[in-house]
């Protein structure tokens, strides 16, 4: 039997002893966020059991509506982080505002951004589902946050990371020291490392896109997409294609395995659909501490300098090689259809 392993705790104190003048406070806010998702994967694992042992026992008396799963997840990562005094602000993908803490709480120096259930769609089916945060330092002085403390460009991150809620339910952090994964062992409550310093293969096996909004894409993206399938014979290497319409479960299958996922501008999503701060950002600063990199399809996603919130981005992320194909891909392509008409020959 072995008797040997890391706890997340321990992996996050000895990172942190590297750093003499660390305070513990980032490493305290990672268990608060490990907590946190604790609890909602216990939830989730009930998820569909609430409307049998509702229909059984008739237990469903105090008339109470069954909270919604992403309502519970935003209520209790809120509940897990306010009252710490490690967080001035948060923001979240449910709420419309930022959330400064409540004035009984201490402020703190970070800043936490997070989305809450990331493919909710996904829970009534049984399949993966996960939540995203993004740690910043504050850079207002004093009091409680503001949005100079949220809106600010992915490279600032301090910490980001992923749960996902699937057939174990796995976290993967950074603190800009390497991608490193833990395994939730249900039996003893503990995040234990499984996956230490993930590096993703340069080049991926997988393409993951909703590939029904191809007629909504742009000529430049669609001739991308083509590509990394092998349909027009230009060098990159011809993929396989896995989508499960979950970011975190179709990220992490391509960190793992070697992959790119899309999610580009359509004439539906102008913009894109996924959010700047919840979702692209996050996984960025994973995808490039496990040697991948993310764009938006030319300009790198922790460059972009957020003004809203809520605000979307097209996103193109995983394996690098692979990401750099579509980036050279749109520009050649773009460049192809702004140039000089070709004279018919005559
Ligand atoms: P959320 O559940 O947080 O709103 O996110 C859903 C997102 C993301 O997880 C996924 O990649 C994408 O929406 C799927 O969108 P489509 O159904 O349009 O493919
Ligand atoms: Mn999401
Ligand atoms: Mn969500």
């Amino acid at each position: 039997m072995q008797t040997s392993v890391t706890t997340i705790e321990r992996f996050i104190l000895d990172q942190e002893d590297r750093y003499p003048e660390a305070t513990g406070e980032l490493s305290n806010l990672l268990y608060d966020i490990a907590l946190a998702s604790k609890i909602i994967a216990a939830a989730i694992r009930r998820a569909g059991l609430v409307n049998i042992l509702g229909k059984a026992g008739h237990q469903n008396v105090q008339g109470e509506e069954q909270q919604k799963l992403d309502v519970f997840a935003n209520e209790t990562i809120k509940n897990c982080l306010q009252h710490t005094g490690r967080v001035c602000a948060m923001g979240s993908e449910e709420d419309e505002d930022i959330i400064p803490v409540p004035p009984e709480y201490a402020a703190g120096k970070y800043a936490v951004l997070f989305d809450p259930l990331d493919g909710s769609s996904n829970i009534d089916v049984n399949s993966a589902v996960g939540t995203i945060f993004s740690i910043y330092r504050r850079v207002s002085m004093h009091g409680r946050g503001t949005s100079s403390d949220v809106l600010q460009p992915g490279c600032k991150q301090v910490a980001a990371g992923y749960i996902m809620y699937g057939s174990s339910t796995m976290l993967v952090y950074t603190t800009g020291q390497g991608a490193h994964g833990f395994t939730l062992d249900p039996t003893i409550g503990e995040f234990l490392l499984s996956h230490p310093r993930i590096v993703t293969p340069r080049v991926g096996t997988y393409y993951s896109v909703n590939e029904s909004n191809f007629h909504r894409w742009d000529i430049e993206m669609q001739t991308a997409v083509r590509g990394l399938k092998g349909d027009l014979s230009d060098g990159v290497s011809p993929k396989n294609s896995r989508y499960i319409g979950s970011l975190v479960g179709d990220f992490h299958r391509n960190l793992v395995a070697g992959g790119i996922f899309l999610y580009p501008a359509d004439t539906k999503n102008p913009k894109g659909k996924l959010r700047l701060l919840y979702e692209a950002s996050p996984m960025a600063f994973i995808a490039e501490q496990a040697e991948g990199s993310a764009t938006d399809g030319v300009q790198r996603i922790l460059d972009i300098m957020p003004t809203d919130l809520h605000q979307r981005t097209p996103l193109v992320i995983g394996s690098r090689e692979d990401v750099g194909y579509v980036a050279d891909t749109l520009r050649r392509t773009a460049a192809r259809a702004s140039g000089p008409v070709s004279q018919p020959a005559l």
